[in-house]
C-alpha cells in the first residue's frame, strides 16, 4: 500500500462558497436521501468572506475516521457524513505518489482511516448556511484525495445526501438545484446557470440578526411543513415551476427588477408556508420585518427595485443591491435605521468589502450619527431612539466562484507529519 515504514500521510486542502437561495428548497419528498419536492435557485457568495476550508488526510497509522470542526473534535457517526463517507469510498480510484512512495489501489480505501479537519470563516452558529459550506467541502476535498472521475454536478448528488442545499456550494455563480424525478436520487443535482463573472455588479450585504430563541431545525421544520400544510403543495406544483423558469430568465439577462421581485417574493411564500404549518414556525423576527419594511419603502419610492432581500431559515437578512451605487445608499440606510451600540467600532460592524463603507461615506460613529433620514422615511426618529443592537453585525460581499483546491501547503488544517490539528 505505501513506503515500508507506513508513516506516509497523503492530505489535500479544499475551499468551498456558502450560497443563498432565491428560490428557496423547503420540503423533501425523500428524508433519507434527501430528494426535494422542488427545485431551488441560489447565488454563491464570495468565499473571500464565507467560506469552509478543510483539510482531509489519510494515512495507515490513523486508527478511525476522525473530524475536527473548528479545532473541536466533533462524531462522523451522524447519517449524513456516514452517507457522504460511503458514496465516495465507492467511487475511489487508485492513487499513487512516487516521490512519497505511496501507491494506493481503490480497494484499500475501504479500510484506510481519516482524518478530516474543517474550519468556517464565520460563525457557524450565526445561520449563514454553514452546513452547506461545509458539507460541499468535505465531499469536494475527499474526491480529490481519492481521485474521483466524478465531475461537480455528479459530486453535488453526493453533497446532497449530507445536506440538501450543499449540492448548489458545488459551483460558484448562479445555480440551479435540479429536483429530478427517479426514487434513487440520480438525476437530483446541481447545474451552474452562469458563473460569477456573468452578472458580477451585484453587491450582497448580510445582516446577521440576533436570534432570541433557538429555531426549528429546517430538517423538522421541513417534515412539518410537507405532513400538515396545504400551500406547501400549491407552491411546490404551481408557483415554484414557473418562477424557476421567469427566474433562469431573469439572470441570463441581468433583469434585476425580475430578480428582485422573484426574490422577494419567493422569500416571503417560503416564510407564508412556515406559518401555515402547524405548529406554525417563525423564523424571522421583528428586526427582520423591519429590513423588509425598509427596502419595500425605498424600492417603492424608485422607479424600479434597487434592493431585493431573502431569508432562510433563520432571522438573518440577506439583501442583494442591483450594483455598487445602491449597495452604498442600502449601507447608508441600514445604519440609519440599526446604527451599532455606541461603542462600537463601525469597521467592526460592517465586515468583509469594507470599500462599500467608503462609497457611502462613513468612516466612524460620527459618520453614522450623522445620517439623516432617507428621503422615503416620513416619520422623524432619530436613529438614537432606534434599538440598538438588533443587528450583530452586516457583512459586504458579491457572488462568487466555487470550490477549489488549496496547493499552499501551509493552509493545510493538519500537521502533515501528526495527522493531527495544527
Ligand atoms: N457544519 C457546520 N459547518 C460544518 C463544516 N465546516 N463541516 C461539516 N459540517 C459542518
Amino acid at each position: 500500500m505505501g513506503s515500508e515504514s507506513e508513516k506516509w500521510i497523503l492530505m489535500v486542502t479544499a475551499r468551498t462558497p456558502t450560497n443563498i437561495a432565491v428560490i428557496k428548497y423547503w420540503g423533501k419528498r425523500d428524508e433519507t436521501l434527501i430528494l426535494p419536492i422542488n427545485d431551488s435557485i441560489s447565488v454563491t457568495l464570495d468565499p473571500s468572506h464565507l467560506c469552509t476550508t478543510t483539510t482531509v488526510s489519510v494515512s495507515p497509522s490513523f486508527h478511525q475516521d476522525r473530524m475536527w470542526l473548528n479545532g473541536k473534535e466533533i462524531s462522523l457517526e451522524g447519517g449524513r457524513f456516514q452517507s457522504c463517507l460511503r458514496e465516495i469510498r465507492g467511487r475511489a480510484q487508485d492513487v499513487e505518489d512516487k516521490k512519497k512512495g505511496i501507491n494506493i489501489k481503490k480497494e484499500d480505501w475501504q479500510k484506510l482511516h481519516l482524518h478530516i479537519a474543517s474550519y468556517n470563516n464565520f460563525p457557524t452558529a450565526a445561520g449563514l448556511a454553514s452546513s452547506a459550506a461545509g458539507l460541499a467541502c468535505l465531499v469536494f476535498s475527499l474526491a480529490k484525495l481519492m481521485n474521483l472521475k466524478e465531475d461537480n454536478s455528479q459530486l453535488s448528488a453526493i453533497a446532497r445526501q449530507g445536506s440538501g442545499s450543499a449540492c448548489r456550494s458545488l459551483y460558484g455563480g448562479f445555480v440551479k438545484w435540479v429536483m429530478g424525478k427517479e426514487d434513487n436520487g440520480s438525476d437530483s443535482f446541481a447545474v451552474q446557470l452562469a458563473d460569477e463573472k456573468h452578472w458580477d455588479e451585484l453587491v450582497i450585504i448580510i445582516g446577521v440578526v440576533s436570534a432570541r430563541q433557538k429555531e426549528t431545525s429546517s430538517t423538522s421544520g421541513m417534515r412539518d411543513t410537507v405532513e400538515t400544510s396545504a400551500l406547501i403543495q400549491h407552491r411546490a406544483k404551481e408557483v415554484v415551476p414557473k418562477r424557476i423558469v421567469q427566474m433562469e430568465d431573469a439572470i441570463q439577462n441581468r433583469d434585476f427588477p425580475s430578480f428582485a421581485r422573484l426574490a422577494c417574493t419567493d422569500s416571503n411564500q417560503f416564510h407564508a408556508v412556515c406559518l401555515d404549518t402547524y405548529p406554525p414556525i417563525f423564523y424571522m423576527n421583528d428586526t427582520s420585518h423591519r429590513i423588509i419594511s425598509c427596502v419595500e419603502k425605498w424600492n417603492r419610492a424608485e422607479v424600479t427595485p434597487q434592493v431585493a432581500y431573502t431569508f432562510d431559515a433563520g432571522p438573518n437578512a440577506v439583501m442583494i443591491a442591483r450594483n455598487r451605487k445602491t449597495a452604498a445608499l442600502l449601507l447608508q440606510r441600514l445604519l440609519y435605521n440599526f446604527p451599532p451600540e455606541s461603542d462600537t467600532d463601525v469597521a467592526n460592524y460592517i465586515i468583509g468589502d469594507k470599500s462599500i463603507l467608503k462609497d457611502a461615506g462613513i468612516k466612524d460613529m460620527k459618520d453614522v450619527e450623522a445620517l439623516t433620514p432617507p428621503p422615503e422615511v416620513k416619520d422623524n426618529i432619530p436613529p438614537t431612539q432606534k434599538s440598538k443592537g438588533d443587528v450583530n453585525y452586516f457583512i459586504c460581499t458579491r457572488p462568487g466562484g466555487g470550490p477549489v483546491v488549496l496547493s499552499d501547503e501551509t493552509q493545510a488544517l493538519l500537521d502533515p507529519i501528526t495527522g493531527l490539528p495544527k
